[in-house]
């Protein structure tokens, strides 16, 4: 099968493909680069991105805004000309530092969901850097089209679509999460697109469309495809390769998993997520995780109301740490069983 190309402006990817933003530590350079550099867009995940930094104990976000830039630059070494992004999470405390950071580093994308980055025209102005919001529906769709119509001017670069089987935090009700059905959430998409479409003429603009959630083989890529979307964001299936930025333990929790082992639970952040079930879940079912320290991640967080702190709980698990940990999957995890390298996974999934 012959591939578009993804073309967002002036930035053109050889392969139709996101490998979308994974936090806490599981898409870094390593990833990104590797990913950017087979010919798809490679983007690094910027949620508490300094936890290996040796000031991130007492200084997480000045750790974190300094690491937003080194792992930007050493994924743009590893992709040998091309495109690296960043996914910042609007609910991120200091969001506004984030992106700053990001510009400054030369991201060519800011992608950003877990809230409407309704600023985020604002935020880039003096950048030559191209923007995209996660949408999960039409209605959060319209919104921020408008919203940056009417206050900016302007339309976004690319759209995300992001479905009910994704992986991490999720855009949807809890109990919408598992009601969609997958013939149900293309008619959405379809909407998505036609929305999508109104704006760009108007604009005289193109703007593509990827979907992600769930897209884990080549009949699913197709599948997509045919809905006439310029592409596919994929994260999963990129955290059982060589060259992702988890441990081996993160790794080996995936390729583990069964069907029955993936379950939908409540975050701090405020929205469902979709994770691996195992101890560190039984445990917060059974009562919270003390909290001794806060390591300023999300805004409106405060301590003394969450069951957990998400951050250490990402952290322990992408460190190896994963039964103390939460190690959040997209819904179709249960079908990887083996370790393989960026360019398999591209190949299995585009031919
Ligand atoms: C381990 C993991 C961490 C994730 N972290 C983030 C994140 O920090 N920000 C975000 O917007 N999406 C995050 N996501 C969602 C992915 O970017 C992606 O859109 C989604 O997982 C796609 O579905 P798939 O994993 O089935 O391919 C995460 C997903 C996973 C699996």
């Amino acid at each position: 099968m012959k591939q578009k190309e993804l073309v967002i402006g002036n930035l053109v990817a050889k392969i139709p493909l996101i490998q979308g933003g994974m936090g806490v530590g599981v898409s870094l350079s390593g990833l990104a680069g590797a990913v950017a550099r087979e010919g798809g867009i490679g983007i690094i995940s910027t949620a508490q991105i300094g936890y290996r930094e040796p000031d991130y104990e007492t200084d997480p976000v000045a750790a974190n805004l300094r690491a937003v830039g080194t792992e930007i630059r050493k994924a743009k070494e590893l992709a040998e000309g091309g495109i690296v992004g960043v996914n910042i999470m609007v609910a991120t405390r200091y969001y506004e530092k984030y992106v700053e950071a990001a510009c400054r580093a030369g991201a060519d994308l800011i992608i950003s969901g877990a809230g409407l980055p309704v600023e985020l025209p604002f935020l880039v102005q003096d950048y030559d850097v191209k923007i995209a919001p996660i949408v999960s529906s039409v209605k959060s769709a319209s919104v921020i089209l408008k919203m940056w119509e009417r206050k900016y001017n302007r339309v976004p670069d690319l759209v995300v679509i992001e479905g009910p089987k994704a992986g991490g935090h999720l855009g949807f009700k809890p109990e919408e999460v598992l009601s969609f059905t997958e013939e149900e959430y293309k008619k959405e998409i379809l909407k998505i697109m036609e929305l999508v479409q109104e704006y760009a003429k108007k604009h005289n603009k193109d703007i593509p469309v990827v979907a992600a959630g769930g897209i884990s083989n080549a009949q699913k890529v197709r599948e997509m495809m045919e809905l006439g979307l310029s592409g596919v964001q994929v994260a999963s299936r990129f955290v059982t390769t060589y060259e992702c930025d988890a441990s081996q333990e993160f790794k080996d929790a995936y390729l583990k998993a069964g069907k029955d082992d993936i379950g939908i639970v409540k975050s701090p952040v405020g929205m469902p997520g979709r994770a691996i079930q195992n101890q560190f879940l039984e445990d917060v079912k059974n009562g919270c995780k003390p909290i001794t320290k806060c390591y300023q991640c999300i805004k409106g967080c405060t301590t003394k109301d969450i069951p957990y702190c998400i951050t250490k709980a990402l952290v322990n698990s992408v460190r190896g740490n994963v039964e103390e940990g939460l190690v959040f999957c997209g819904a179709n995890v249960w079908e990887q069983n083996k370790m393989q390298s960026v360019r398999e996974v591209i190949e299995d999934l585009f031919g």
